[in-house]
């Protein structure tokens, strides 16, 4: 057999081992993982290099209407350009429902907008809004079927935080058709009355905002919504989880047998509360939802990540830039109230986790491979196409340089933002060259991508 591509003398890692194979690619797709592979139209030396699943990003945000007059800097193109270059290879961003449509309208509506424009493959969570709740019955299970598996509902954020009932509901709707519930685990009702209960004076600084949302409020979140997972039967998933304590309910639930799954996101392994106390409008840049946390919360994740309460690091992408009309500083004052939460982070997911995980020892390569890659397809139902580099499977690959460094500045990074939380952090372990379906769309520091060529993928319901 004339392969395409033969990937020769790399070190394959997948989410259980590690091996020195050579990689055969045909028609966008692995077909022979082995010694002494046969020719290829075109060769790769990968010597010295890890060999691994491009990486699924469960969690984006990507043209979801303005909040609070913020819009995100990101399109479908932009964002995936940013992914390839970071050796993502396929995003998992949210349908967010648009002003006064049903679910189904604003589905077909993203989908055909990153159908138009995305470099790399990607599926879609459906956010579950307040105004979605008429929708529920009616149209959910369809949408399911359709293989809009996963929906993320929320415990707080005006107009987004859903009553027990209605994410009970929620649960039930997702456990009859094979999908995931994400939860956003904060008490809303808290940070709200902590919000208003604020001194004046301290509502313009934007650290304060940590105090609105402090580690309490995500961890009686967290025990509810695990508490409604075990009583609805639901798959769960607890997204962006900052606070020690709210690990350790995860800890307490799954030694009672209640399968909760948990998601946390670079942010929360190499940022802390410092950053949000930087001065002025710097701070902005640092400012999310969970906020950062202590440096003590920071070493539990770490620690929950080397021993398993974690199954899937995302970046959590939300692009607002902090210049200009609609973005962070666009509000005018200090007050955090009117700086929208989050922050960019596709491009940037995998070296972090790589250079401050793997580089370091506190993870292990295959445990990089499965966070990063391997249990989203699993827990998305993305398996056998994404996530492993096994034959039948899609060739969406990414060749790592495990010794190779380099200084983050937003200058290199290929987003639409206009700033990195990570400006002048050194990394070491760096990609490549990033297959998807066999095309390289990433090598050597050169993109070359047509906008629309990404599909959406397979999936297939949970058992
Ligand atoms: O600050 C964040 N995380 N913004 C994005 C919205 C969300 O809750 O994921
Ligand atoms: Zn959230
Ligand atoms: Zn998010
Ligand atoms: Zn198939």
């Amino acid at each position: 057999m004339l392969f395409d591509t033969c990937i020769r003398n790399g070190t394959v890692v997948s989410a259980a081992e590690s091996f020195r194979a050579d990689v055969g690619i045909l028609g966008g797709r692995v077909v022979s993982v082995g010694c002494d592979l046969g020719p290829a139209a075109r060769e790769i030396d990968a010597l010295g290099l890890l060999v691994m699943p491009g990486g699924i990003d469960a969690h984006c945000h990507i043209e979801e209407p303005a909040y609070q007059g913020a819009v995100l800097a990101d399109d479908f193109a932009s964002a995936t350009r940013a992914a390839a270059c970071g050796g993502t290879t396929t995003i998992i961003p949210f349908v967010n429902r648009l002003t006064n449509a049903s679910l189904r309208a604003s589905a077909e509506d993203y989908t055909a907008r990153a159908d138009a424009r995305a470099c790399i493959d990607y599926a879609f969570h459906i956010i579950l809004d307040q105004g979605s709740l008429p929708y529920l019955e009616q149209e959910l299970p369809k949408l399911m079927q359709e293989g809009y598996l996963s929906v993320k509902v929320f415990m707080n954020y005006p107009g987004y935080m859903l009553g027990d009932d209605s994410i009970l509901k929620v649960m039930d709707i997702t456990r009859r058709h094979g999908g995931v519930t994400l939860v956003h685990a904060e008490n809303g009702h808290c940070v709200h009355w902590l919000a208003n209960s604020l001194d004046p004076a301290k509502k313009s600084r934007i650290s304060s905002f940590a105090c609105t949302s402090p580690t309490a409020v995500e961890r009686e979140a967290t025990h509810r919504a695990l508490t409604l997972a075990q009583i609805s039967g639901a798959r769960t998933l607890l997204v962006h989880v900052s606070a020690a304590e709210a690990a350790e309910q995860i800890r307490w639930a799954r030694g009672r047998g209640i399968p909760i799954l948990a998601e946390t996101c670079p942010q929360y392994l190499v940022g802390t509360i410092n950053d949000l106390d930087t001065p002025g409008w710097e701070a902005a840049k640092f400012l999310c939802s969970p906020p950062l946390r202590s440096q003590a919360d920071v070493d539990a994740i770490w620690g929950d990540l080397a021993n398993g309460v974690f199954q899937i690091v995302s970046s959590d992408h939300c692009p607002y830039r902090f210049e200009g009309t609609s973005g962070k500083r666009a509000g005018g004052d200090l007050d955090f109230t009117h700086i929208p939460p989050g922050l960019p982070g596709l491009e940037t997911r995998l070296v972090l986790l790589f250079s401050e995980g793997v580089s370091t020892g506190r993870i292990t390569p295959e445990q990089f491979v499965a966070m990063t890659a391997t249990n989203p397809a699993r827990i998305y139902g993305l398996l056998p196409h994404k996530g492993t580099v096994m034959p039948g499977a899609d060739a969406d690959i990414v060749l790592w340089d495990p010794k190779a460094t380099t200084v983050i500045r937003h200058a290199d990074l290929h987003d639409d933002c206009d700033y990195t939380p990570y400006e002048g952090r050194v990394v070491t372990g760096l990609p490549v060259m990033t297959f998807s379906r066999g095309e390289c769309l990433w090598n050597r520091g050169r993109f070359a991508a047509t906008p629309g060529r990404g599909r959406l993928a397979e999936r297939t319901p949970s058992p």
